[in-house]
C-alpha cells in the first residue's frame, strides 16, 4: 500500500542531497503529475522552486490561465509564450515520432533558457512509471523520459534532473496529490500529455487542423467529465478509401484513412493504420469485429457516428477507462450522448464527419501519435 506520508519523508533527504540549497525550475504542463512533481517540491523547498508552465500553442483552450487560477494557493506559477517556436518547428510535419523527437528538443531547449535566467542548477518534472516503462520499451517517445533513455540533461541541456515521482503509478501520483492538498481540480484532473494537441492533431500540423483539434477537446471534455478515464477529441484527415479485401473477408465495409495512429501490439510499437467502420451501436457485436481488424495493419477503429458533406476533416472521439494508463478499455458511451457530441462537433468549420474510437489498449494506445 502507498503509504503518500511515508514517501514524503523518504524523497525528503534525497531532495536535499541533489538540490543542495540551489534553485530548481518546475515544469507544469497543467496535467496531474507535472503539477504534482512540483507542488512537492514546493512544498519541500519553498520559493528555491520557480514553477513555470510553458505555453507551447499545443494547450487546450484557456489552459494556462486555468491552471494559474487552480493553483493560485498552492504555488506560484509563471506562464511563457513560446507558441511561435514551436509551430514554426512543427508545422508540415507528419510522422508521429518526428514530432515528438522535434518537441522534446524545443522543450529542453527552451527549458534550457529558463534555468540559465533564474540561474537554477535543475529542472523538475513529473515523470512517472508508466512513462518510462513505454518509452524504454519502444512504443513511443514519451517527451519527458530522457535519463532512461541515456540522455544526459547536463551535458545536452546544462541542468540537472529531478524526476520525484518516476517510481509512482498515477493512482499513487494521485494519492500524494491529495495528500498534498492539491485542489481536487488539480488531483483528480484526467491527463494531458505534455505536448498536448500536437500529437492529437494527427498526421501533418497545420494551423486550421491544430484550431479543429482545440474547439473539439473543449466540446468532447464538456460532455465526458467524469464518465471515463481520460477522454478527448483527434482529429485527422478526411480522406479514406474502401479496403477490399478486409471489406470481403468482413462482409462489412471497412475505410481505411491516410492518416497513422500508434498502436501496441505484444508488447512493440506498431504506427498503423486507421479504420472507419459503419455498423449499429452493437458494442459485443463491435469488439468481436475490431479484434478482427486489429488482426490486419490497423490500430484504431473507429465507428461513424455523423457525416455531412463537405470539409477536410474527421474528429475521432475517445474515452477510456483504466486504472494505470499501460491498458485500457474504451467506454461504451450510449447512442444518444455521442449523437449529440457528434452534432455539435460537425458545427466546427471544416469537420465533415466525427467517429467514435473502439479501440481498447492494447492494440491501439490511448493516444494516437
Ligand atoms: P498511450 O497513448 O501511450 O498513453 O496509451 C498513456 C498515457 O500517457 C499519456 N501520454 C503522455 N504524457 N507526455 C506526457 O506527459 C507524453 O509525451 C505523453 N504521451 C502519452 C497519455 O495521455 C495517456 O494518459
Amino acid at each position: 500500500m502507498f503509504n503518500p506520508s511515508q514517501f514524503v519523508e523518504e524523497i525528503r533527504p534525497q531532495v536535499y542531497n541533489v538540490t543542495k540549497g540551489e534553485k530548481v525550475v518546475a515544469a507544469v504542463s497543467g496535467g496531474v503529475d507535472s503539477t504534482t512533481a512540483a507542488a512537492l517540491m514546493y512544498t519541500l523547498l519553498g520559493d528555491k522552486v520557480i514553477p513555470v508552465m510553458l505555453d507551447t500553442g499545443f494547450l487546450r483552450k484557456g489552459e494556462a490561465e486555468k491552471v494559474k487560477e487552480m493553483l493560485k494557493n498552492v504555488m506560484p506559477l509563471e506562464v511563457i509564450n513560446v507558441e511561435d517556436k514551436f509551430f514554426s518547428a512543427l508545422e508540415g510535419k507528419k510522422d508521429a515520432e518526428e514530432k515528438r523527437h522535434i518537441f522534446r528538443d524545443l522543450f529542453y531547449e527552451s527549458i534550457s533558457e529558463i534555468v540559465k535566467r533564474y540561474n537554477a542548477s535543475a529542472l523538475v518534472q513529473g515523470t512517472i512509471a508508466a512513462d518510462w516503462v513505454e518509452t524504454q520499451g519502444g512504443i513511443k517517445t514519451q517527451h519527458n523520459v530522457l535519463v532512461q533513455m541515456g540522455i544526459d540533461t547536463q551535458t545536452k541541456w546544462g541542468f540537472k534532473l529531478i524526476e520525484p515521482l518516476a517510481d509512482l503509478y498515477k493512482n499513487e501520483v494521485r494519492e500524494l496529490a491529495r495528500f498534498l492538498g492539491l485542489p481536487k481540480d488539480i488531483s483528480e484532473r484526467q491527463p494531458f500529455p505534455g505536448p498536448g494537441l500536437l500529437i492529437r492533431s494527427v498526421g501533418e500540423l497545420t494551423r486550421e487542423k491544430l484550431e479543429v483539434v482545440r474547439e473539439a477537446t473543449g466540446i468532447v471534455e464538456k460532455y465526458l467529465e467524469g464518465m471515463a478515464s481520460q477522454y478527448f477529441a483527434v482529429v485527422i484527415q478526411n480522406k479514406s478509401k474502401i479496403d477490399r479485401e478486409i471489406s470481403s473477408e468482413l462482409g462489412k465495409e471497412v475505410t481505411i484513412y491516410s492518416d497513422k495512429a500508434t498502436g501496441v501490439k505484444g508488447d512493440v510499437r506498431s504506427y498503423g493504420k486507421i479504420a472507419g467502420i459503419n455498423v449499429e451501436l452493437n458494442y459485443p457485436k463491435i469488439r468481436d469485429l475490431v479484434s478482427k481488424i486489429t488482426r490486419h495493419d490497423i490500430t484504431h477503429v473507429g465507428i461513424k457516428i455523423l457525416s455531412t458533406e463537405k470539409g477536410n476533416y474527421s474528429v475521432i472521439i475517445r474515452a477510456v477507462k483504466t486504472e494505470d494508463f499501460m491498458t485500457a478499455d474504451f467506454v461504451e458511451l450510449n447512442e444518444d450522448i455521442l449523437i449529440s457530441i457528434a452534432k455539435e462537433l460537425v458545427k466546427i468549420r471544416g469537420v465533415a464527419e466525427v467517429l467514435y474510437d473502439v479501440t481498447s489498449k492494447p492494440p491501439a494506445t490511448i493516444e494516437f501519435e
